[in-house]
């Protein structure tokens, strides 16, 4: 097992370039099954998410090639086999995004239950219920989903909460039935436009995506295309909170500034100054950094995947902060490891209370989901002495080599090699023999 170990204090300067979008390739890389012919997708980020999605699209019979480091060349025609197996699905949340994509390809589809974040009750009642309105029977056996469908037909689809995953399934799996799909409080989060623009791209026919209506007819045939992910919006977000919370000047590169408005403003009104460019932004602070308060909410308001992050930051600040989670049950699990770095925070059901101490020190701490672990190295960065970062696969899962961004931004922190508690006693029992 891997840690990182972080000597905080230092500013972060300079300029970094962000990565495409983890939660748009983990749709964009299952819709290739979707097409009758071959397709490039270029701006990958090197994650492992994206590396199960590979495994997986290869499992089943795809010819995928790395092009280069963040291209990849994939021939959906040699599929054969529509089953995602548990020891893959288990691993991500997106390995969902099969089901639709086989479904609409196949008419049939058999994943595992997913896995991804502990974020508390994580249902796919939305999903299901967008896959019987086309006309799917699903069946949920020893955990796995079974889908069949005799032949998809559109159909009017209202989800009772906003869900991004949801979205993304019913887009996949309508765009090749028969006449229109209306999908109706839809979710709007920019990966929702780009898997709706890469679909459009292989001939699909969808209108409204990005608002709450979105409108589908189907089409008998997807092309091949050749299309480039968009950057990560959330990548850039917590690249803005550590360059923040370390008082630096960074420029970051690669971002599409309307994507990043709701964390621009709550930056700002925390004391951060941020200048906007056509595809990049300056992001320094020359002054106190003060309390605000934050809610979640689906886009376009402030993203929960920000949610850990801010509230690191906030605990640098000066006054008491107020986070309110809307969109999870349990995404306060890092506070206890930042309470072991000395932040005071309270946390009652959905809302944490922050009273910023304006410091923190280093300690040894445990990422617990991918943006906890990168909430921890934006507490690291900050602190006063060490940090060591245990369990950052889970950060591995969803930044592409954060800490070689991150050292070429000035910061001090090391990936360093642990070898896991078996490993350790396997050695300890040899020597005593
Ligand atoms: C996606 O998860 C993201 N993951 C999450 O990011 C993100 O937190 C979430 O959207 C919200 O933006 C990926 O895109 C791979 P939802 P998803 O369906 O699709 C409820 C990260 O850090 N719901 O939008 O699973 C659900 O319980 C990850 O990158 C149902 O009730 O989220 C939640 O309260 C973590 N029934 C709300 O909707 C359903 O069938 C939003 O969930 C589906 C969802």
């Amino acid at each position: 097992m891997d840690k990182f170990v972080i000597k905080g204090g230092r500013k972060l300067t300079g300029e970094v370039i962000i990565s495409g979008a983890k939660n748009a390739a983990v749709a964009i890389l299952p819709a290739v099954i979707l097409s009758d012919e071959v397709c490039t997708i270029e701006n990958v980020p090197s994650i492992s998410d994206v590396n199960i999605c590979i495994q997986i699209l290869t499992e089943m019979g795809a010819s995928v090639t790395k092009i280069d480091k963040d291209t990849y060349r994939i021939d959906p025609t040699t599929i054969r086999n529509c089953c995602v197996p548990y020891e893959y699905a288990r691993k991500m949340r997106a390995s969902y995004y099969f089901l639709g994509a086989l479904l609409g390809k196949f008419k049939k589809a058999r994943v595992s239950m997913p896995g991804g974040c502990p974020l508390g009750d994580r249902p796919i009642d939305q999903h299901l219920k967008a896959f019987s309105a086309l006309g799917a029977e699903y069946t949920l056996t020893q955990g796995m989903i079974d889908l069949t469908a005799d032949k998809l037909k559109g159909s009017q689809i209202f989800f009772d909460v906003v869900t991004v995953g949801a979205t993304m399934n019913a887009m996949l799996a309508a765009v090749k039935a028969e006449g229109l799909t209306v999908i109706e409080n839809a979710a709007k989060e920019p990966h929702i436009v780009d898997l709706a623009n890469f679909l459009n791209s292989m001939g699909a026919d969808i209108m409204g995506a990005g608002t709450d209506v979105i409108k589908i007819r189907g089409v008998e045939h997807l092309h091949g295309a050749d299309y480039a992910v968009i950057p990560d919006q959330i990548e850039a977000g917590t690249f803005m909170t550590a360059v923040a919370a370390t008082k630096g000047d960074v420029m970051i590169k690669n971002v599409i500034p309307k994507h990043l408005e709701s964390i621009t403003k709550k930056l700002e009104k925390i004391g951060v100054n941020i200048e906007q460019f056509d595809d990049s932004i300056r992001v320094w602070v020359d002054g106190p950094l003060v309390k605000a308060n934050v809610k979640t909410a689906p886009h376009p308001g402030f993203p929960t995947d920000m949610q850990s992050q801010i509230a690191t930051l906030l605990t640098l600040a000066e006054g008491t902060s107020i986070v309110t989670e809307n969109i999870w049950e349990q995404r306060f699990r890092y506070v206890d490891e930042l309470r072991r770095m000395g932040a005071d925070i309270t946390v009652n059901g959905k809302v944490a209370l922050i009273e910023g101490t304006g410091k923190l020190m280093g300690a040894p701490v445990k990422a617990c989901d991918l943006r906890a672990g990168a909430a921890l190295i934006i507490a690291g960065l900050a602190a006063s002495g060490v940090t060591e970062i245990e369990d950052i696969y889970h950060i591995e899962r969803g930044y592409d080599c954060m800490e070689g961004k991150l050292r070429a931004l000035g910061a001090d922190i090391e990936k360093v090699s642990v070898p896991d508690k078996q490993s350790v006693k396997h050695e300890e029992v040899k020597k005593a023999i």
